[in-house]
């Protein structure tokens, strides 16, 4: 019986001592538990051997590994290899996500760059103040030779001949450049002007003056030189538009004046304006580091993201008018001077027979380019023998110190090839013009 008694109790003892170890907690295998609290025993209390049903399973031991077969074995190796291909592609994956948000953000980038490239400005570089010689004056048209001009037929045909013979009349260098070579991404064709400017500046290293001129444009009068009609200071101080009210797009006042007393010496652009503002088609522009920074500024993307009506030339005309600091580095000039229009009867913006330029604008409106394009390839001043010969003489005129500022005038005002008087308006027709409402 006591036998029995002691049994008994070493049995109860037993029994207690290993629901005791089953009570303990166990460490918890989730990341998230932590150590301070301790995971909930899920075991069953009292329940000697039994483990609760969310006790995590025991880890294979290698007995029972080899007791399951070698099947298992390779499936956990393949199991292995399988996470870590998995692996490789996730991040191959990744690395391509990024690559394609790189690549997306430069194209993007680039549908709105004009790579324009920079140009050199000698530290010596010194403007006359006379104008610049001959040879330091390039004539730039740029073109695809793909039909922007409102259909003109070869209109190439007729524009390289013309403005070749002004410039070999004169001694001027005519560039043409095909813009099809300049990188600017998305961009409507006619912001090429700003990398044709600037390459036309590195071809021509002894170049201080580009007139740019758009394609649909004719030398009607090729007696007119340069230096003598817009460039020199003299030139310049008499047809310079002062206190010029700015038109902006669509007509009308944009609040915006020019300088009431302008610094010749720093004028870099030369430009004229017709009642949408100033237009781009023909305007000077002079190697300084101011040009150099103007272009750079020009192209800026939210220019060209802006989409505006009149693209780059839109863009000229709000850096010019909006800033004070590069509206003195501009100088309005009337139309006729550098960009008359062939239409009837509006003073200073009509060609009239004597006037340098005529630039066939916006003609595609009402269809009619190409008519007008031949009613006034017909109506200029061919370069002939007689022309030849008058420009001669006033270059020699201008040479004789003496008769000189007669000599200037002369020339422009002599006989014409075709026997007409070729006669500037006088500048106070242009004053008229350019009223500014009180
Ligand atoms: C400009 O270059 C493009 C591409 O090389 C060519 O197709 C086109 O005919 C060229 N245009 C002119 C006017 O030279």
């Amino acid at each position: 019986m006591p036998r029995l008694c002691i049994s008994l109790l070493l049995l109860v003892v037993f029994i207690s001592l290993l629901s005791f170890r089953d009570s303990i907690p166990r460490p918890h295998t989730s990341t998230s538990s932590t150590t301070i609290i301790p995971a909930k025993d899920d075991s069953l209390l009292g329940a000697a051997g039994q483990k609760g049903a969310n006790a995590p399973a025991p880890p294979f031991t290698v007995s029972e590994v080899i007791a399951q077969g070698p099947n298992k074995v390779v499936n956990a190796e393949e199991k292995k290899k399988q996470e870590e291909e998995n692996k490789r592609k996730e991040e191959e994956e990744r690395r391509r996500r990024k690559e394609e948000e790189r690549r997306k953000a430069k194209e993007a980038y680039d549908r709105t760059k004009i790579y324009t490239g920079t140009f050199n400005v000698p530290s010596n570089l010194v403007h006359d103040p006379a104008g610049p010689k001959p040879s330091e004056i390039v004539l730039l048209a740029a073109s695809d030779g793909k039909g922007h001009n409102g259909g003109i037929d070869n209109i190439l045909g007729d524009v390289t001949p013309n403005r070749q013979a002004y410039a070999d009349l004169h001694g001027y260098t005519y560039q043409f450049l095909n813009i099809s070579q300049y990188n600017i991404g998305a961009a409507p064709a006619v912001w090429a002007k700003l990398p044709a400017i600037v390459d036309a500046f590195n071809k021509h290293p002894e170049a201080k003056w580009i007139w740019w001129l758009d394609l649909d444009a004719i030398i009607m009068t090729p007696q007119i030189e340069l230096s003598k009609h817009i460039l020199s200071h003299e030139a310049l101080g008499r047809k310079i538009q002062k206190g010029l009210d700015v038109q902006k797009s669509g007509g009308g006042s944009s609040g915006y004046l020019t300088a009431k007393e302008p610094d010749l010496n720093k004028i870099d652009i030369i430009v004229a304006q017709d009642q949408n503002g100033l237009n781009a088609g023909s305007f000077f522009i002079r190697r300084s580091e101011w040009s150099r920074m103007f272009i750079d500024m020009w192209a800026e993307p939210t220019y060209v993201e802006k989409n505006w009506l009149a693209q780059e030339q839109s863009a000229m005309w709000h850096l010019i008018s909006e800033h004070p600091t590069m509206m003195e580095h501009v100088a309005f000039v009337s139309q006729k001077e550098i960009n008359a229009y062939p239409i009837r009867n509006v003073q200073g913006m009509s060609w009239e027979t004597g006037d340098l330029v005529v630039h066939i604008a916006g003609c595609w409106v009402n269809n009619e380019c190409n008519n007008r394009w031949k009613e006034m390839m017909a109506q200029r001043v061919p370069v002939d023998e007689g022309v030849k010969a008058q420009v001669a003489a006033a270059r020699g005129a201008a040479r004789a110190p003496v008769v000189r500022a007669e000599g200037a005038e002369g020339a422009e005002g002599a006989e014409g090839a075709e026997g007409e008087r070729v006669v500037h308006k006088p500048e106070t027709a242009k004053v008229e013009q350019v009223t500014v409402p009180a």
